[in-house]
């Protein structure tokens, strides 16, 4: 079996969804449901007996060794982490207890398990740590997408928090030998994800007919990647990555956040029209733009061709495909958006964008 933590979040929860479909192997699902956390996601697979939740901390070492003893998982995924760039510059102290030292206890926990298991069962542990595009910092507009050799410059403290876990997963396979792999992917989009993020917020508010707030310009370049196609990708690295590697995984969707919000808006237009005698006629009309965010990265952009070239994958979305089974995914689902809107969520926004 496997071991993924933050399986209860936005990628996590595809990821355990996907793994159930594809898989015969059971998964061991560590969450401390945060508020991005959400049990509900996971409520396809709740009567899968190959699933199994438990509601703990990565930095709960003890809790997390006797899992690792009970379970005795052939990998383990890094899910788990602050997210959210905002609240890290808000609050950046809960990204360096979760991103920093959360990977550190977990990787100690695993390094212990690991020399533990019989020989052969060593040679094919993996611990795939999952981390992000954002750890390179930001590109000119005409500069080459990133590959694996780019240097490291975060610039938020969320980014921070993930390069410095990055680091220490290096660490321990060039120190400890212990069979690590890392895929650094660009911004994800599609069910579940929480709407404090863009692309759901953007559609949340849309619903309600409230401002859609666009930080600064809006001519900030992000590469946007369906998350089913983040899980394929993880999915062939740990299969088929090599011990000790890096690999960066992206869409080829360069876009900027307002071409995203007009693309949001049009799609919306099309799928839940606005009916006749409203305050609006078209959800473009509540485009905002406002103060933007500091320290604010410009653009990213993945370069995939490792991924590609050596473990033969490829997204199947377009951004077409994508972004209109994303808005049907949030037309269809609303129950999930009332649940998750609570009262810590409007105050967040409300501190957010006042
Ligand atoms: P998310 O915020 O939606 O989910 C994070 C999950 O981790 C939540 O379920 C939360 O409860 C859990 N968690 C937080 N702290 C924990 C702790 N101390 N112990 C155990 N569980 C804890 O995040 P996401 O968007 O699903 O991102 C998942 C991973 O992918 C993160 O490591 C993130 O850095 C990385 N990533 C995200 C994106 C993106 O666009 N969302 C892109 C590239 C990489
Ligand atoms: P986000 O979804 O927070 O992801 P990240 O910051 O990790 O890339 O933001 C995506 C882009 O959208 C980013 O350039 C910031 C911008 N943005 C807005 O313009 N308005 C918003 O309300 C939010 C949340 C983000």
């Amino acid at each position: 079996m496997i071991l993924v933590t933050g399986g209860a979040g936005f990628i996590g929860s595809n990821f355990v969804i996907d793994w159930l479909a594809n898989n015969d192997e059971p998964v061991v699902n560590l969450d401390k449901l945060t508020y991005a956390g959400n049990i509900n996601n996971l409520i396809s697979v709740k009567s899968d007996e190959r699933h199994i939740f438990i509601n703990g901390d990565i930095n709960n070492s003890s809790l997390v060794t006797e899992l690792l003893a009970k379970y005795q998982p052939r990998a383990i995924i890094n899910f788990a982490a602050e997210s959210h760039v905002d609240r890290s510059i808000s609050g950046p102290e809960a990204f360096i207890k979760t991103n920093i030292l959360g990977s550190f206890h977990l990787l100690e926990c695993s390094k212990e398990y690991w020399h533990s298991i019989p020989s052969e069962q060593q040679s094919a542990f993996r611990f795939l740590h999952i981390s992000t595009d954002e750890v390179y910092g930001s590109l000119d507009a005409d500069a080459p997408a990133f590959t694996e050799e780019h240097s490291y410059k975060p610039n938020s403290p969320y980014s921070a928090s993930k390069a410095s876990s990055d680091h220490l997963v290096r660490a321990y396979h060039e120190t400890y030998g212990l069979p690590v792999l890392t895929t650094n992917c660009s911004n994800n989009y599609g069910p579940f994800q929480f709407p404090e993020k863009l692309i759901p917020l953007i559609i949340s508010n849309a619903l309600a007919h409230k401002a859609l707030p666009i930080y600064g310009d809006g001519l900030q370049i992000r590469d946007w990647l369906y998350v089913s196609d983040h899980c394929s990708a993880i999915r062939a690295v740990l299969e088929q990555g090599k011990s000790g590697e890096v690999y960066n995984i992206g869409g080829l969707n360069e876009k900027t956040n307002i071409e995203i919000v007009h693309t949001l808006c049009d799609t919306l237009n099309e799928l839940s029209p606005i009916s006749e005698n409203n305050d609006i006629e078209n959800y473009r009309e509540l485009i905002t733009f406002v103060e933007d965010r500091p320290g604010h990265d410009r653009r990213y952009a993945i370069n995939a061709y490792k991924l590609e070239s050596e473990l033969n994958w490829r997204p199947s979305e377009t951004f077409e495909t994508g972004i209109h089974k994303t808005v049907e995914w949030y037309l269809q689902n609303a129950d999930w958006v009332k649940q998750v809107v609570n009262g810590e969520y409007r105050k967040w926004i409300k501190r957010q964008y006042a």
